[in-house]
């Protein structure tokens, strides 16, 4: 889909609010833009192409939240046809950066810039976990919904996905982000950061970009920071660590502690943090989590959910005893049965269709000619993969996450 025509839409349709003095209609028009523009950045060919377009999006986001806010200045008339369009210029306008400084912030923008995802992820694509969805979804509402006179609700603000590897704790939180948006179909801006690359490519500067990271999730709220990894930037600290790890840590304390806590309830940034080794985590940062939830290996009911999931909602038909299946993978994670899945129906089409390597050497047109074959998947397919795939989580490993958990006070 050409995006560029319905974000010109958004953006002429919000000009016309503005000047009719419509502002929060006007704001809803431009983050709508900016959505779209997110998406268009997503489909950009080129590093350039795709961080101009996500500098556009976050600025319509920026001018939406102005323009509810009442501070807001008259959006331009520019076009500035680069390749997204315009239709609103930046805020307070302002200048071009000059300078090394000002080159090495423009550095952190853009990194920043880089890590705004838009997610395709429902709950309905996660198997199990339903009491989790539930949890998640309750600590959302109850921040999200009209607070009652003279009560106040303290806000979650930051939660803490620990488990196995493979568990679906990354499709948790892209979920999430996703269930966070407005009927207009806005959602929350998405930021997916993998800390341990952070770390490694602007390791001197890392504090900076959690700083900008925070600070473009407050302009953009309501915003979803993910932490992937977290292990690795909020691990215990000891004397030995260097400045700028300390400098990381403190700023990622201060930003744990949230806007609520300056007096900001309009603003929402939600940060959803994971890791496989919570033991591994530093106690001040731990403190600040409302909320640790454990993310286990799934259960019987779930590993027959996360099969359907990866075969039957795909169009595959199985002709296996759903039971006997999901006891035979016991142990497994949700991504090694998701493998599983992908070997089992693999290995099928490779041998339903063993023309093809033929049809390969007679030319692209044969090739495209060809019909593929499927047939139905019976408990045979899958035994043969199952005997080969070992899980890798161990049974000590499960009992590892259960004890520290219950060590937790909550
Ligand atoms: N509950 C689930 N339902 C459906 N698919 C799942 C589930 N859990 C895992 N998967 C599959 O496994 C893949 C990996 O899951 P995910 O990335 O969420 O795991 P994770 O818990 O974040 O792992 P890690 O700790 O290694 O980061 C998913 O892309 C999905 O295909
Ligand atoms: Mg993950």
């Amino acid at each position: 889909m050409d995006l560029y025509t319905p974000i010109k839409q958004a953006l002429t349709k919000a000009k016309e609010l503005y000047e009719a003095r419509e502002h929060d209609k006007a704001a809803a028009s431009y983050d709508k833009a900016a959505s779209l523009m997110a998406i268009y950045a997503e489909q950009a060919i080129g590093r350039d192409a795709e961080m101009r377009r996500r500098k556009k999006a976050v600025e319509y986001r920026e001018i939406a939240k102005k323009l509810r806010s009442g501070e807001i200045e008259a959006p331009g008339a520019r076009d500035d046809r680069d390749d997204a369009p315009a239709g609103a210029q930046a805020p307070n306008g302002a200048a071009a950066p000059e300078g090394k400084q000002a080159k090495a912030a423009g550095e952190v923008k853009a990194a920043v810039l880089s890590l705004i995802k838009t997610s395709s992820i429902g709950w309905g694509d996660i198997g199990g976990l339903e009491p989790t969805k539930d949890e998640i979804k309750f600590a959302l509402g109850i921040t999200l919904a009209k607070q009652p006179a003279n009560v106040q609700l303290s806000a979650w603000t930051n939660i803490l996905f620990y488990g196995p590897p493979g568990t679906g704790k990354t499709l948790l939180a892209a979920a999430t982000s996703r269930a966070i948006r407005n009927s207009d179909d806005v959602q929350a801006v998405f930021f997916n950061v993998k800390v341990s690359s952070i770390l490694s490519k602007y390791f001197g500067e890392s504090s900076k970009i959690i700083s900008e990271l925070y600070g473009t999730a407050r302009d953009t709220s309501p915003a979803v920071i993910f932490l992937d990894e977290f292990e690795s930037v909020a691990g215990k600290r000891d004397d030995q660590d260097s400045g700028p790890e300390r400098r990381i840590m403190s700023t990622l304390l201060s930003e744990l502690d949230g806007m609520e806590a300056k007096g900001r309830r309009d603003i929402y940034v939600l940060t959803i943090a994971a890791t496989n080794r919570p033991w591994d985590l530093d106690p001040a940062v731990l403190s600040r989590f409302e909320k640790k939830i454990l993310i286990p290996l799934p259960d019987a009911v779930a590993r027959r959910e996360i099969l359907r999931i990866h075969l039957e909602k795909r169009g595959f038909v199985v002709q296996a005893d759903a039971a006997q299946l999901a006891a035979s993978t016991e142990g497994y994670s949700g991504r090694e049965i998701e493998r599983l899945c992908k070997e089992v129906t693999t290995r099928m089409v490779a041998e339903m269709n063993r023309e093809i390597p033929g049809l390969i050497d007679q030319g692209l047109d044969e090739v495209r000619k060809h019909q593929l074959k499927v047939r139905p998947l019976g408990m045979g397919d899958f035994q043969k993969a199952i005997a080969k795939l070992h899980p890798q989580t161990t049974p000590a490993d499960v009992k590892k996450y259960n004890e520290w958990r219950e060590a937790q006070v909550e």
